[in-house]
């Protein structure tokens, strides 16, 4: 049956009446592959006006004996881009894997797993430090070496007169409504400023700039009941925003669908911000996994998480750039030995970090410490300790060895990435 089936590259540029069908179908399979309704002729130019912004390379499988049925539409898809991401001591290019499908008759027949290891082989041609995806179920990835990095919390805050901060975040800055048509410059300078201070923060794709900017990308079409609110800080330049819309009903809800600060004041302010919002009494949202609001509260219980989802899923690719891109927290060395069965990170280094910075050369001794590619993407951006991946059986070394390497490798404050692609 491989024999029937086609990879190809999409052209996005390449206008010609067969190359438009082809794309509107590679388009059809995701949005089927992601069970959301057909694209309108108005989503499909916008969907390639970002493609082509960001850069997107979209591959796709055809099977050529499909009866002449649906035959553009592919029966598998994968997209590719790169943005840079803040790995905690140094901002680093991302390989950003998304939209990958595999229609329903062409499932678990190893269509994903080729596209996966091709397009990592190419990740890695390209020099790539790392690739990062988000993944609708928990067991697929880690086959690739990919390992669950961040996650978000969704939060149900009670914002009647039990919401109370203990301090006013004061300090000379406020919080404006803009009409979201004209707020995309502000929200960009505050996402810049969030995303140079925040670990695991990753620039956001273009379609990002529609959304905030009043476009709904799963009703396909003006989103008029969103708002948007811009924190300008004391320095008079946007250092936050939220976007939310309030949803009337017996119990009237603010729905945050981004909230972005650049400064733990500009965070606060803005949820003090939804939570004088009259005439409603709770706001459900996303937030970090290690949430200050918690702790800022008088009442924490106000505040429920409602889940905790693993969010950004991390695959190094480059051993030596990975180590070197993140913070490391006392000085020392060790022998590290990463296993990695596709062959990219593989290897032993010797790890030696001074002043929160490390460098990773080519070892030949033994290892001190010993783990493999996933175990090495999960504690990459610092959401997990040595202590549980040692007990978990997934960091392996003596007990000296273990000691040392999470004094190296934890601290800091936990991570956060709140970008979705
Ligand atoms: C997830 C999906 C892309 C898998 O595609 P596929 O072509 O069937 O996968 P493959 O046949 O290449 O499978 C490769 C490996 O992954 C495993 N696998 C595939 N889907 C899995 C799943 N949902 N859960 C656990 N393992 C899975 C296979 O068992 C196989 O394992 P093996 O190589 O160890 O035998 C496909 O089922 C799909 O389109 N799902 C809906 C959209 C989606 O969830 N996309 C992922 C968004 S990030």
């Amino acid at each position: 049956m491989t024999d029937d089936l086609i990879f190809t590259t999409l052209d996005l540029d390449d206008e010609s009446p067969a190359n438009t069908a082809r794309v509107a179908g590679w388009l059809d399979a995701v949005m089927r592959g992601f069970h959301q309704g057909r694209a309108t002729d108005g989503f499909r130019t916008r969907w390639l006006a970002v493609a082509r912004a960001d850069g997107v390379v979209n591959r796709g499988v055809w099977d050529t004996s499909s009866l002449g049925l649906s035959s553009d539409v592919p029966v598998a898809t994968f997209a590719h881009f790169t943005k840079p991401l803040n790995a905690g001591a140094a901002v680093v290019d991302a390989w950003m894997i998304s939209d990958v499908t595999v229609a329903p008759t062409h499932r678990r027949r190893g269509l994903m797993r080729r596209l996966m290891t091709e397009n990592l082989d190419s990740a890695v041609a390209a020099g790539m430090p790392v690739a990062v995806l988000t993944a609708s179920e928990g067991g697929i990835y880690q086959r690739f070496g990919f390992g669950p990095a961040t996650r978000e919390a969704r939060v149900r805050v009670d914002t009647s007169s039990a919401f109370r901060l203990r301090h006013a975040p004061d300090d000379g800055g406020r919080v404006v409504m803009a009409d979201p048509a004209e707020s995309w410059p502000a929200a960009s300078a505050a996402f810049a400023r969030h995303h140079e201070t925040t670990r695991g923060a990753l620039a956001r794709p273009t379609f990002y700039e529609h959304w905030i900017s009043g476009y709904d990308w799963d009703e396909q079409g003006e989103s008029r009941r969103q708002r948007v609110g811009v924190r300008v800080g004391p320095d008079g330049q946007p250092d936050g925003y939220v976007v939310y819309e309030v949803k009337r009903g017996d119990e009237t809800e603010v729905k945050v669908s981004d909230l972005v600060a650049g400064t733990p004041t500009a965070y606060l302010a803005l949820w003090q911000f939804l939570a004088d919002i009259d005439l409603a009494r709770v706001v459900v949202g996303p937030a970090p996994a290690v949430d200050p609001l918690a702790h800022a509260l008088v009442d924490h219980r106000v505040r429920r998480v409602t889940s905790l989802p693993d969010h950004l899923w991390v695959r190094v690719l480059d051993l030596a750039a990975a180590l070197e891109a993140r913070p490391w927290f006392a000085d020392g060395s060790l022998v590290l030995r990463v296993e990695d069965p596709l062959g990219h990170a593989d290897g032993t280094v010797r790890l030696t970090a001074e002043g929160g910075r490390a460098t990773a050369a080519p070892s030949t001794e033994r290892p001190d410490i010993t783990l493999d590619v996933e175990t090495l993407g999960t504690m990459w951006l610092g959401d997990v300790a040595v202590d549980p991946l040692a007990r978990a059986g997934r960091v392996t070394g003596d007990d000296a060895a273990l000691a040392r390497f999470a004094a190296l490798a934890d601290g800091g404050p936990s991570p956060y990435c709140s970008t979705h692609f």
